[in-house]
């Protein structure tokens, strides 16, 4: 083999080597606001108040409550799925478990959210035919006879119960009474609202128990620093990114009030930053405050809106991204160009129309009608509340191109 060729199939084993891989980041998964931590940062006080309200889970006839609360990116979903996973594994050998974590903003119906539970026990588990008392009933019989005990995560519980009162709650809470057999389940309630307790009539109140109730606070700098730590240690090269600017990212998430999911943003953005300027390593200048936005928006509700609804979307924000409002007008032509990208026909005015006004029922875009009336058509100008376009522009252009 000559030097050259030899040389050249050394290179391109390097090549391949670093396929999928960037100059700093060697695995993206760490940067979703899906990826569960192996262990939680600054929320060594809260688990064990959570411990304490599952006392005497090991024993097989008990069920045990517990309401969460806090804000968004306060860690509820993580802290609530971490610690079912930690019982669950600290019970092994001893008590059979089962974990089921239901998000009511994305299953809004009592039905729906009976579906996801018995969907979780069994993947064949029918999506018709039943009523509500029979599926509880289902998952009831699946549970005893595998012996096993549910963890229940109810996830944006305020939806489900605004929506269609807390009577689901209430049979789950009493899945057990007049029946054979005790400890079927136990029922974690999730909400960013903190008055979720008034929502409740007495008897469901007395069945949680008023003391199972806990409050996640917002974090503080040095907790949102270990958190970017974490999932800096998870996804990059090391030495990519210094103690500095990790601080950096904690004081800039705190100050947007202390939610995780911007600390996780800032890291994302900046190490996408780095290595666009094709660097290796992350410096403080690609941490960049203007891009904390506050409150941040649930990834969910943009997930919820169809291909359509997101294009929609991506033209206004992809213009308000350089412009304060946009016309509807505007909005339109720049949906039927998103629309033309992706090789989809542009649908109807009336349904562009919906579109905009489901957009606006979200809380993802703000308008108001043209003060001047010229002309016969209706025209509105567009604004994005307290989020920034192009981050929710990014959210949705990842989404619809699979990055
Ligand atoms: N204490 C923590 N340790 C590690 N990661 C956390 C912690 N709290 C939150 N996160 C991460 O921050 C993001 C937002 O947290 P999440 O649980 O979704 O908040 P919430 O449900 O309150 O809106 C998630 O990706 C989560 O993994
Ligand atoms: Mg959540």
């Amino acid at each position: 083999m000559s030097k050259n060729v030899e040389m050249e199939n050394i290179m391109m084993a390097d090549y391949l080597d670093r396929i999928g891989e960037g100059l700093i980041l060697v695995s993206k998964e760490p940067l979703s606001y899906d990826w569960t931590p192996p262990e939680l940062i600054g929320r060594a006080e809260e688990l064990r108040e959570m411990a304490s309200m599952f006392l005497g889970i090991e024993n097989h006839n008990v069920s045990c409550k517990a309401v969460v609360t806090g804000n968004v990116g306060s860690g509820k979903t993580v802290l609530t799925r971490r610690f079912c996973m930690d019982v669950s594994a600290k019970l092994e050998g001893r008590r059979k478990v089962s974990i089921a974590h239901v998000n009511c903003r994305n299953h809004p119906s009592s039905s729906q959210v009976l579906q996801q539970i018995a969907l979780s026990l069994d993947s064949g588990h029918p999506e018709r035919g039943f009523s509500s008392a029979e599926v509880i009933q289902n998952i009831r019989r699946n549970l005893r006879h595998h012996e096993s005990h549910l963890l229940l995560i109810l996830d944006e519980v305020d939806v489900l119960v605004r929506r269609d009162s807390s009577d689901l709650i209430y049979k789950l809470l009493r899945i057990d009474e007049d029946q054979e057999g005790d400890g079927s389940l136990s029922l974690i309630l999730v909400s960013q609202d903190e008055s979720l307790f008034t929502l409740f009539e007495k008897a469901i109140k007395s069945r949680l128990g008023a003391s199972n109730s806990i409050q996640l606070g917002p974090y503080a700098a040095i907790d949102l620093e270990g958190i970017a730590r974490q999932r800096y240690d998870a996804s990059c090269r090391p030495g990519a990114i210094s103690d500095e600017v990790l601080a950096k990212i904690g004081v800039f998430a705190e100050e947007s009030g202390g939610d995780a999911r911007m600390a996780i943003e800032l890291l994302d953005n900046s190490i996408r930053r780095a290595e666009m300027k094709g660097r290796e390593k992350v410096l403080e200048e690609d941490v960049l405050p203007s891009e904390v936005h506050s409150p941040s928006i649930e990834p969910s509700q943009i997930d919820k809106l169809n291909f359509h609804q997101r294009m929609v979307l991506l033209g206004i924000c992809r213009r308000l991204k350089k412009e304060e409002e946009i016309s509807s007008g505007d909005a339109r032509k720049l949906y039927e160009l998103v629309c033309e990208e992706n090789n989809e026909e542009a649908r109807g005015y009336t349904t562009f129309w919906k579109y905009l006004k489901h957009l606006e029922s979200q809380g993802l875009i703000v308008s108001r009608a043209s003060s001047s009336h010229r002309g016969r058509g209706r025209t509105q100008y567009i604004t994005m509340p307290n989020s920034i376009p192009a981050v929710i522009g990014d959210r949705v252009e990842k989404g619809l191109f699979g990055g």
